[in-house]
C-alpha cells in the first residue's frame, strides 16, 4: 500500500510540475494583444506604445492583432476564448463596461471571461468636425445638429465604442437624435473625416490632437472640465454649455478567465515598468494623455474600476435606451 502512495504522490508532482514551470518561465514565445478596433486608431496607438515597452521589459516580442466589430466586443469575445496561457491578451477600454449593458447577448460573461493585469490609461475626448463644416463653435454646432438632425452624420466605432459613448451623451445632451455612421475603429472614421465624408465624431485625443494641431478638422470642445495643454484654444464642454458631455476613456490590459496568477503578476509588473517608459510618457504627453499610475496599473485596480464603471454607466445607457441587439 505504502508504495502505492508513493507512486501516485510521485505521479502527481509530473502532472504538476510542468504547469507550474511553464509559468514561472512566462513568457517563452511571441505574445500577441487583441486591439478590438482597427489599426490607426486611439485604442491601436496606445496598444502599440505600451506593447513596445512590455516587450522590452519582457524580453519577448508582442505582435498588435487589430480585430475590429461591434464595438470592440468582437475582439473581447475573440480574447475570452483564447486558451489562458498568458499569450493572448486585449488591450480595451471603458466599452468593456458599456458593452455589458448594451448588449444583452454578448458571447462573453465580462465580469467573469477575464483576468486582469491593470489600468493603462485614461484619454479625453474631442468633439471635431470636418473642416469645412459651417458652425464656429460648439453652441453654433448644437443649433446646426437641431436644424439639420436628419442630416448631420456622427461618426462612431460601433455601439460600446467610446465614440458610440460620447455621440449617445452629445446626443441626450442636445435631446436630438442625429444620423450615426458605424466604423470597425476611429481610424478609418478619421480618414472620412478629414475628406469631409461625414460631419462630427467624438474622439480621443490619441486620434485627435494631430489632427486638430494640423487644422485638418475643426474643435468644438473637449470633454474634460479644465481644457488640455496640448489644445489650448479649445474649449470644454462646459465652457460650451455641455457639462453633460464630460467623458475620459480609461483602458486595461486583460488574459482570458483561468491565466495563471503567476503570469498575470509578471504581466501587471511589466505594465508597470511600460508606463515609466520615457517614450510612452512622452508620446501619451504629446497625444493628450499620461500613463495611469502605479497604483492603477494593478489587477485589483482594474477589477475594481470595470465592476464600478458597468454600475455607473447602467442608468446612463438605459435612460439613452440605446441598446446593439
Ligand atoms: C478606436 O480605437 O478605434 C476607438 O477606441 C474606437 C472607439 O472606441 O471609439
Amino acid at each position: 500500500m505504502k508504495s502505492l502512495l508513493k507512486s501516485l504522490a510521485v505521479a502527481a508532482a509530473l502532472v504538476i510540475a510542468p504547469q507550474v514551470s511553464e509559468a514561472q518561465t512566462y513568457p517563452e514565445r511571441t505574445i500577441t494583444v487583441v486591439v478590438p478596433f482597427s489599426a490607426g486608431g486611439p485604442t491601436d496607438t496606445v496598444t502599440r506604445l505600451v506593447a513596445e515597452a512590455m516587450s522590452k521589459d519582457l524580453g519577448q516580442q508582442i505582435v498588435v492583432e487589430n480585430v475590429g466589430g461591434a464595438g470592440g466586443t468582437l475582439g473581447a469575445g475573440r480574447v475570452a476564448g483564447a486558451d489562458p496561457d498568458g499569450y493572448t491578451l486585449l488591450l480595451h477600454h471603458i466599452g468593456m463596461a458599456t458593452s455589458a449593458t448594451l448588449y444583452r447577448k454578448l458571447a462573453y460573461d465580462t465580469l467573469n471571461a477575464f483576468e486582469y493585469a491593470g489600468l493603462v490609461t485614461e484619454v479625453p475626448m474631442t468633439i471635431v468636425g470636418r473642416k469645412d463644416l459651417e458652425p464656429a463653435d460648439l453652441k453654433s454646432l448644437v443649433d446646426y445638429a437641431k436644424a439639420n438632425k436628419d442630416s448631420v452624420t456622427v461618426a462612431n466605432a460601433g455601439i460600446g465604442a467610446a465614440s458610440h459613448l460620447c455621440g449617445m451623451l452629445f446626443m441626450s445632451a442636445i435631446e436630438t437624435p442625429l444620423v450615426t455612421v458605424p466604423y470597425k475603429g476611429t481610424g478609418p472614421a478619421m480618414t472620412d473625416l478629414l475628406g469631409g465624408q461625414v460631419d462630427i465624431m467624438c474622439d480621443q485625443t490619441t486620434n485627435t490632437t494631430k489632427q486638430i494641431q494640423g487644422g485638418t478638422i475643426k474643435a468644438y470642445a473637449v470633454t474634460t472640465v479644465e481644457r488640455l495643454e496640448v489644445l489650448p484654444d479649445v474649449p470644454s464642454v462646459v465652457e460650451g454649455g455641455l457639462p453633460q458631455v464630460q467623458v475620459s476613456i480609461w483602458h486595461g490590459l486583460y488574459a482570458p478567465k483561468g491565466t495563471p496568477a503567476e503570469v498575470m503578476d509578471r504581466l501587471s509588473k511589466s505594465l508597470q515598468v511600460a508606463l515609466k517608459d520615457q517614450n510612452v510618457i512622452d508620446r501619451f504627453a504629446e497625444l493628450g494623455t499620461k500613463p495611469s499610475p502605479e497604483s492603477d496599473a494593478t489587477p485589483a485596480a482594474l477589477k475594481a474600476k470595470l465592476e464600478s464603471e458597468i454600475g455607473r454607466w447602467k442608468p446612463i445607457i438605459e435612460a439613452a435606451g440605446q441598446y446593439a441587439d
